[in-house]
C-alpha cells in the first residue's frame, strides 16, 4: 500500500522573526569574495555574527550544501539551516530554489516544522520551493525495520516565506505542488519496490489502490484476455516467468475535454534479461525497468486531480522478463497486437516488444497526442549520461515535450530518428526484428518503436518517445530534491506538457 505523502504545504507573509518552527532554513550563495548570507527578514542583530562567520564555519553556498546550526537570537526556530544556492547569478532560477529547497528538506528527516526564508519575491518562485519541498520530503521504508537514527520520517510541514504569500494564485501553486509531490514520490515507491514484492499482478493491484479516490477507471487485462485479444509481445516476454503479464488501462475522461492524450509505459517489473541473461552487474538495478509504467500512471493521476480538461489514457505494459524453459527464444517470431510479427533475437531488447503492443492499442483509440516513456536502452545513458533523459518521435512533439521538461525543471534532450537507422531491424522471417544497429542503438529502439505508432483519420498520430533509462534510477548520492535509488523522473514534464495542451488549445 502506498500512503499519500503528509507533507502539508502553505506560505507566509508574516515577520520571520515570529514565525516557530522546529527548523527556519536561510540561503547562501557564493558571493565573488566568498559565501554571503541572503537576506531572510532577520534582523541584521541577529544573523551580522552568523554571516560574517560563514566561511570559518566551512559554509560555501556551493549547490548541495546542506549545514544546520543552532537557533538565532531573534528567531523563533529551534534550528537554523543553511542551504547552498551555488553562484549569486543563478541563485534565483526557479530550478535553483527548487533543488536548494528540497535538499534542505531531504536533510531534515525527523524533523515536523520547517519554515524556508529562501529569495520568494514571485509567485513562480514560491511554487519552485515548495515543489522542491514536496519532492524532498521523501524517503522509502517498506521493509526496512527501525534501528536508531537510520529511519527518520519526512518533514511533514513546509512554510514558504514570502512577501507575496497573500496573493490570490499562490493557493493554487502550493496545491499543485502537493500533487506534484505525491504523483513523484508515488512514483518512486513502486520503482524502488523490490521485485519480490511488485509484480505484474501485485503492480496492477498498486494501480487500482492508487487510483481508488479519484475519477479514473482502472481495467486490467490478465493473460487469458492478452491471450485472446492477440498481445502477443507483452505474452512473448511474460512467459518465462511464473508470474503472469498484465496491461493495464487506466482512464481520466472528464465531461469537459478538448485534447485526447494517450500514454504508454514500459512495467518490466524485473528485467534479467530473460535467455540474453543479463551479467550479475547489469540487473543489479533492473527492479526500475517498470519506471515507464508507474510514471504514466501517476502523471495520469496527477492530471485528474488537477481536474485538467483533457482526455487521459494510460497503458501500462507490465511483464517480467525472466529466463526458463518457458522462456521466448533468440530467433522466436511472436505476432504483436494488431498482427504484425517480430523475430526476437535477442531477448534483453524486451521493453520494446511490450511497448509495440501498446502503441498499437493506445492507436486504435485515436488520441490527438501519444507519448511513451520507457527505461529503454543502455545506449540512452552511453548518449547522455545518467541525468539527461531523451526525448524522440515527431519533431514538434518531440520540442513540446523538452520545452515542458524546461519548465518543470526536468532535464531532457531532443535526439534525432536517423531514417536509415530503420533499415538495420530488418528480418529474414518475421516483419522486424528486434534488434539492429548498435551504435546510436537508444535511436534504433526509437525507430522500431515508430513502426507500431497507428494513424488516426489518414495520418499518423503525432508522438514522442522518452527514454529515462538512466534518470529513471539513481545509483549515486542524494543531490538536490533528488533521492537515491527510484527518481520519479519524466512525471512533472508529463505534467506540464497536459498543461501546455490545454493553454495552447484555448
Ligand atoms: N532495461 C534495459 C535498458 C536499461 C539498461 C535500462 C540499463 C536502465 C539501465 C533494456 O531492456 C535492455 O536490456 N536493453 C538492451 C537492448 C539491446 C539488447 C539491444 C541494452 O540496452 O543493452
Ligand atoms: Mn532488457
Ligand atoms: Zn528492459
Amino acid at each position: 500500500m502506498i500512503t499519500a505523502s503528509d507533507l502539508s504545504l502553505s506560505a507566509t507573509a508574516k515577520d520571520v522573526r515570529k514565525v516557530r518552527c522546529d527548523a527556519l532554513v536561510l540561503g547562501v550563495v557564493q558571493g565573488s569574495d566568498g559565501p554571503v548570507l541572503l537576506d531572510s527578514g532577520l534582523s541584521e542583530k541577529s544573523t551580522g555574527a552568523l554571516g560574517s562567520t560563514l566561511a570559518s564555519l566551512g559554509v560555501s553556498g556551493r549547490a548541495d550544501e546542506v549545514h544546520r546550526l543552532p537557533g538565532l537570537s531573534g528567531a523563533e526556530a529551534d534550528v537554523i539551516v543553511l542551504t547552498g544556492l551555488g553562484r549569486e547569478e543563478s541563485a534565483t532560477d526557479e530550478e535553483t530554489l527548487r533543488r536548494a529547497s528540497g535538499a534542505a528538506i531531504r536533510n531534515l528527516h525527523g524533523t515536523e516544522s520547517v519554515v524556508i526564508a529562501l529569495p520568494a519575491p514571485t509567485v513562480a518562485a514560491v511554487a519552485a520551493i515548495a515543489e522542491g519541498a514536496a519532492l524532498g520530503a521523501y524517503v522509502y521504508t517498506e521493509n526496512r525495520h527501525a534501528t536508531a537514527d537510520s529511519l527518520k520520517a519526512p518533514v511533514t510541514n513546509v512554510t514558504v516565506h514570502s512577501p507575496v504569500a497573500t496573493d490570490s494564485a499562490v493557493a493554487g501553486v502550493l496545491n499543485r505542488a502537493e500533487i506534484l509531490g505525491r504523483a513523484v514520490n508515488a512514483t518512486r515507491t513502486l520503482v524502488n519496490r523490490p521485485p519480490s514484492h511488485l509484480y505484474p499482478e501485485t503492480f496492477a493491484t498498486a494501480a487500482k489502490e492508487l487510483s481508488r479516490s479519484l475519477p479514473v477507471k482502472v481495467t486490467v487485462l490478465d493473460e487469458k484476455k492478452l491471450e485472446k485479444d492477440g498481445y502477443g509481445g507483452i505474452l512473448g516476454v511474460g512467459k518465462g516467468s511464473s508470474r503472469q503479464p498484465r496491461l493495464v488501462k487506466v482512464e481520466y475522461a472528464p465531461s469537459k475535454s478538448i485534447k485526447k492524450l494517450a500514454l504508454v509505459g514500459k512495467g518490466i517489473t524485473f528485467d534479467s534479461g530473460g535467455l540474453s541473461l543479463k551479467p550479475p552487474a547489469g540487473m543489479e538495478t533492473m527492479k526500475c525497468d517498470m519506471a515507464g509504467a508507474a510514471v504514466v500512471l501517476n502523471a495520469l493521476l496527477a492530471i485528474a486531480e488537477m481536474g485538467l480538461p483533457i482526455k487521459v489514457t494510460a497503458w501500462l505494459c507490465i511483464a517480467e522478463n525472466m529466463p526458463s524453459g518457458t522462456a521466448q527464444r533468440p530467433s522466436d517470431v511472436i505476432t504483436t497486437y494488431g498482427g504484425r510479427t517480430v523475430e526476437v533475437l535477442n531477448t534483453d531488447a524486451e521493453g520494446r516488444l511490450v511497448m509495440a503492443d501498446g502503441l498499437v492499442a493506445a492507436s486504435e483509440e485515436n488520441p490527438d497526442v501519444l507519448l511513451d516513456v520507457a527505461t529503454l536502452t543502455g545506449a540512452q545513458m552511453v548518449a547522455l549520461g545518467k541525468r539527461t533523459s531523451a526525448v524522440m518521435g515527431d519533431e514538434d512533439i518531440r520540442d513540446a515535450v523538452a520545452a515542458a521538461a524546461r519548465r518543470a525543471g526536468e532535464l531532457f534532450w531532443t535526439m534525432p530518428i536517423p531514417e536509415e537507422l530503420r533499415a538495420s531491424l530488418n528480418s529474414q522471417v518475421a516483419d522486424i526484428a528486434n534488434i539492429g544497429e548498435k551504435m546510436g542503438g537508444m535511436m534504433t529502439a526509437a525507430a522500431f518503436l515508430r513502426e507500431f505508432v497507428g494513424e488516426s483519420n489518414g495520418r499518423t498520430i503525432p508522438w514522442g518517445h522518452l527514454d529515462i533509462a538512466g534518470p529513471a534510477f539513481n545509483e549515486g548520492a542524494a543531490h538536490g530534491y533528488t533521492p537515491k535509488e527510484g527518481t520519479g523522473v519524466a512525471v512533472r514534464t508529463l505534467v506540464a506538457f497536459a498543461e501546455d495542451l490545454v493553454s495552447n488549445s484555448k
